[in-house]
């Protein structure tokens, strides 16, 4: 199947996860995302240097943490995964009772059908995350509700990007929205692969109707997961964290709280 040049982009996160799996000692453990890699008619060696894996690494350990504390506190919640690709954060965390709705362009969708089951508990929707139609089944789907925008709204203009923040806050107040932003000294330096937008600080997305309460960069893992890093990987991701403070990419936690 042919996908987009953006949709393109999420090979590069399904390969870094399958590629952590198959490590001797994995920071992260997605046996399935391995069997997606090799479901995928694809020569996956061909996107991504060694960094460049390494960040989605980072980044979804982050996440999840955030998601696994969400669904801690609300078990029966739901979880909205935007331009959800083909990541299986369902297959790594879900626990039984949470709903989960994963959108994505139609061409994803269709390919992300092929690959993933869908059923009751897990929903997925085919649309823009910059317009509203997605909205409905979401709202068919019971409260409250976590969103994740995992290297997706970058890539949107920064337009794009606030329709569909608009979306999300007008439609569900109170929810909690999960999003990676990138600096404008890391947007000068990835200029080729897209970044639609920067952000150096995500508290001014205040402005936005997003009430920041956690940002890091993608680098500050939580302690439980820095444990296991090993010592290579120690020493360069200190590095990167402190190379990424002015201007890198960072992970944040919104309350959506209208404006
Ligand atoms: C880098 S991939 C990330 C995929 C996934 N979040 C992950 O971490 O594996 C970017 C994803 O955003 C999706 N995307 C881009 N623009 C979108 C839009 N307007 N609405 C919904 N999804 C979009 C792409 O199709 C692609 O699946």
């Amino acid at each position: 199947m042919e996908l987009g040049r953006v949709q393109e982009t999420l090979l590069i996160p399904l390969r870094a996860r399958a590629a952590e799996t198959r490590r001797r000692r994995p920071l992260t453990s997605d046996p399935r995302s391995v069997e997606v890699a090799e479901a995928l008619d694809r020569d996956l060696t061909r996107v991504g240097g060694r960094l460049t894996l390494l960040g989605p690494v980072f980044r979804g350990v982050v996440l999840d943490d955030w998601v696994r504390e969400f669904l801690e506190e609300h078990p029966a919640g739901t979880v909205v995964e935007i331009g959800a690709g083909l990541n299986t954060r369902y297959e790594r965390l879900d626990n039984g009772t949470a709903t989960w709705v994963e959108i994505d362009l139609p061409d994803v969708i269709a390919l992300r059908r092929e690959l993933l089951a869908e059923h009751d508990r897990r929903r997925m929707v085919a649309g823009s995350a910059a317009e509203p139609e997605w909205a409905a089944a979401v709202a068919a789907a019971p409260g409250p509700y976590l969103f994740v925008s995992e290297a997706v709204l970058i890539y949107l203009t920064e337009d794009g990007a606030r329709s569909a923040v608009d979306v999300i806050r007008d439609r569900f107040p109170g929810s909690v929205l999960l999003m990676d932003t990138v600096g404008s000294a890391e947007a000068r330096r990835r200029r080729a692969v897209d970044v639609g937008w920067s952000c150096d600080d995500p508290g001014e997305l205040a402005a936005w109707g997003l009430r920041l309460r956690d940002s890091r960069t993608l680098w500050d893992l939580p302690p439980r997961a820095r444990a296991r890093l090993t010592p290579g990987r120690r020493v360069l991701s200190a590095l990167l964290d402190r190379a990424s403070r002015g201007g890198g990419s960072r992970l944040s936690r919104f309350d959506v709280d209208g404006l």
